[in-house]
């Protein structure tokens, strides 16, 4: 296995990579569907549009085309790639969708699995990459966060449909025996507050033989309770990166970009509010996307480093959110 080397002490960003369906879903055209206006989503969420995928692009392809970008700004021989991993709600093959992607990629030396957190699960996956990382186990790795709420959204449920789109977007992260630009992180999970968001199983009872039941498989809609979800946000967000900050001896000041998972306006200046960080520098994309579930921190970082908003040794203060409940916090140093 190439770059075992238990010298390894710290993690480099880089490439970032992104991709978005062609088809855009608008607030005026959502109103033909369910009973909303364009003023009220817009008002109650800072969301104007989303993307939603055609056949073509499901999982597999976005996550893909993200991947794809992120290694190419990495400038890497796809064959020096160790390990991939996918944070993603809804792959396209239950049994996991990272290996389909790393054949697409022809990275024939990595090892590629999903790893699933809903909202929180690219920062999770992150994490988790960047313990192989300093562990000494990989060199390179690429993590990408993709998902498609779309085919599991209740296109008839005002509450919820207004806020989700599909997405991904990818980082190549390299080990570094130099410096460690993953600076700190924190990770939480609370299933006893699980109800306020679920993608659940519906099991249809059938019988095999007689006397043998089983359950066919299959999922519901998204249910959501979309008051406690924002309640838990503000709260917990400010919380974990308050604590963050203070275990790495950072004061809010200090960080450049507070990238935050894209669910809601409301949310970002909340949380930006609390930690008496200022407008300008909260990143936000979700006009233009919605919430893409674990796609939204590096498509929204991707954006930042291409137009050159996020430079070279910026402090980027991160936290995912969102079903389990779950929500967890990074501090990295781009570059
Ligand atoms: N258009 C018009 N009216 C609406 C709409 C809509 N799309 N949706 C709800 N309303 C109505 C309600 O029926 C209600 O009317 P009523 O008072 O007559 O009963 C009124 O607006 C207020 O409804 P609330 O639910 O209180 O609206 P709220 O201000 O809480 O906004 C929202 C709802 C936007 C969903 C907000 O609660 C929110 O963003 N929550 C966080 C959700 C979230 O981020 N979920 C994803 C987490 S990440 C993950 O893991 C996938």
């Amino acid at each position: 296995m190439e770059g075992i080397n238990f010298n390894q002490i710290g993690v480099s960003f880089k490439g970032s990579g992104s991709y978005v369906p062609d088809q855009i879903l608008t607030n005026q055209k959502i109103s033909q569907k369910v009973d909303t206006s364009n003023e009220w989503i817009q008002s109650r969420t800072g969301i104007s549009e989303r993307r939603i995928s055609s056949v073509k692009d499901n999982v597999n392809e976005m996550g893909y085309q993200a991947a794809l970008t992120a290694i190419e700004m990495a400038n890497w021989d796809i064959n020096t790639i160790d390990l991939i991993i996918l944070a993603t709600s809804t792959p396209h093959d239950l049994f996991g969708s990272a290996p389909s992607i790393q054949a697409k990629l022809g990275a024939a030396n990595a090892v590629a699995f999903d790893l699933t957190a809903a909202c929180s699960g690219f920062l999770f996956a992150l994490i988790t990459a960047s313990k192989f990382l300093k562990g000494g186990s990989f060199k390179r790795a690429v993590v990408i966060g993709a998902d498609q709420l779309s085919s599991f959204v209740d296109w008839n449920d005002r509450r919820s449909c207004i806020l989700f789109g599909d997405g991904a977007g990818a980082l190549a992260i390299e080990a570094t025996n130099e410096f460690d630009n993953f600076i700190g992180f924190d990770m939480r999970t609370d299933g006893g507050r699980g109800s306020f968001l679920n993608l659940p199983s519906k099991n249809k009872k059938d019988s095999i033989v007689d006397e043998i039941d089983f359950l066919s498989g299959g999922f519901s809609e998204i249910q959501m309770n979309g008051q406690e979800v924002y309640k838990f946000a503000v709260k917990e967000v400010p919380l974990i990166l308050e604590k963050l900050l203070k275990k790495m001896k950072y004061n809010s000041d200090q960080v450049d970009w507070l990238l935050l998972h894209q669910a809601n306006q409301r949310i970002l200046d909340s949380v930006g509010e609390r930690l008496k960080i200022p407008k300008e520098k909260i990143l936000s994309n979700l006009e233009k996307y919605g919430n893409t579930s674990a796609a939204t921190i590096p498509l929204m970082m991707d954006e930042a480093v291409r137009d050159y908003r996020i430079k070279q040794n910026d402090i980027i203060a991160t936290s995912g959110f969102g079903a389990g409940l779950s929500w967890g916090a990074a501090l990295i140093k781009w570059g």
